[in-house]
């Protein structure tokens, strides 16, 4: 990818990684892309950088609008390596003595990450730093998505450089929100629900403090995805939605299965909520990806978990979604588990606790049904399934 001008002096001079399908546990079917940006002005800041292995692209990409020898500040909005992961290398070609701008906890993290091999700079928030016509202004956004994380602002252009926020884990040379479609709100979407819903109150926070500050935003640049230049309240919008974590009239169904038992169970029970008038779907586990649930599960407002009884205890995959769903901390969510067994049966009363501990409302003490489910058993957890859509409705 050649660098896009993006407004005067501005370039996007990241990378697209096409071929990514597993980012630390998130699916990305699409791929994503590491966005780093060039401001050429009387001085020539690079605002991040890539992972490690794609550092000499980003680096033909800079030469394609300037020698990179004549950047004179790097600034490191976030320590993660998608975006650190260059840092070292960019500093070799350009000249290690220069600084490298970061937040306080940006300067004991990239210390940690890449000891004593970098001029690090500490800023404050608030802090501005002229580059001759333009002036940027530093922003610390703690844990958005690590405690290092800063946004940084162009005043000339009110340009928001947002790191992670506002991301999307895509690839494509759309670029901009206004050559892509819609499409691209889903994948805004799964990106919030995995990467930044534990953090939802900062979120909410964070937004009020931009707007008491009027700080105009005509364009938002995130790290990952396209840029917002003809809509950004959109995506500052749907932030505010998610983070309030406001859901529909909906239940998924996460299931795994041995025998197709625990199956017809979900099958059924997510029959009983959609006869209440609630939009359901049943989801097979080692069908789905981890990350695709946590995005079915954003909006929904009952979650109901099913598995068989192996080994006295949950099966693995069940207990593997339970515990990435914890780590994201959903709120306000009704809840409810199920499961077929053999001869002891414990899963269903695991499930519960696991989802009591996330602070889940749970509707019902749960149904177990032993070996197969006949026509009265799949009856049981149609009208099971319709006692979690009247809850649902009940709370709406
Ligand atoms: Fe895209 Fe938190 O790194």
């Amino acid at each position: 990818m050649k660098a896009v001008e993006i407004a005067e002096g501005i370039y996007s001079v990241g990378v697209i990684d096409w071929n990514i399908r597993d980012f630390h546990g998130y699916s990305t079917e699409k791929g994503s892309s590491y966005n780093a940006y060039l401001i050429v002005d009387e001085k020539v800041v690079l605002i991040d950088t890539v992972k490690k292995e794609f550092t000499d692209r980003m680096l033909e990409n800079i030469a394609s609008v300037i020698d990179p020898k004549r950047i004179d500040i790097v600034i490191s909005n976030h320590t993660e390596m998608d975006h650190s992961g260059g840092l070292q290398r960019v500093m070799h070609s350009i000249g290690e003595d220069k600084p490298v701008y970061c937040s306080k906890m940006g300067l004991k993290n990239l210390s940690q990450h890449f000891p004593g091999s970098l001029n690090l700079r500490e800023v404050a928030n608030g802090e501005e730093l002229n580059i001759g016509k333009r002036t940027l202004t530093f922003l610390e956004t703690r844990m958005l998505h690590w405690p290092d994380s800063m946004f940084t602002y162009d005043k000339t252009d009110k340009i928001l450089f947002s790191s992670d926020a506002f991301g999307q884990h895509y690839a494509g040379f759309e670029m901009f929100d206004d050559r892509v479609g819609d499409e691209i709100m889903y994948h805004a979407k799964k990106y919030f629900a995995n990467i930044l819903l534990l953090y939802a109150p900062l979120i909410l926070k964070l937004i009020d403090k931009v707007t008491e500050m009027g700080l105009e935003i005509k364009t938002i640049c995130p790290d990952h995805g396209i840029i917002w230049r003809k809509d950004p309240a959109r995506i500052i919008n749907a932030y505010v939605e998610w983070s309030k974590q406001e859901a529909k009239k909906k239940a998924i169904v996460v299931y795994d299965t041995m025998w197709h038992s625990t199956e017809s169970m979900a099958e059924a029970i997510a029959e009983g909520i959609a006869s209440q008038g609630v939009e359901a779907r049943p989801i097979h586990i080692r069908s789905s990806d981890r990350s695709d649930i946590m995005t079915e599960a954003l909006n929904a407002k009952a979650i109901v978990f099913g598995s068989p009884t192996l080994n006295n205890t949950i099966f693995p995959t069940v207990a593997d979604v339970l515990a990435y769903m914890k780590g994201l901390k959903p709120k306000n969510k009704l809840a409810a588990a199920f499961g077929s067994y053999g001869w002891s049966g414990e899963a269903v009363e695991e499930i519960r606790g696991h989802l009591e501990s996330m602070g889940m409302e749970i509707i019902d003490p749960g149904l177990r049904i032993q070996y197969v489910p006949d026509a009265s058993g799949r009856e049981e957890a149609f009208a099971f399934g319709q006692t979690i859509g009247k809850a649902v409705n009940d709370a709406m």
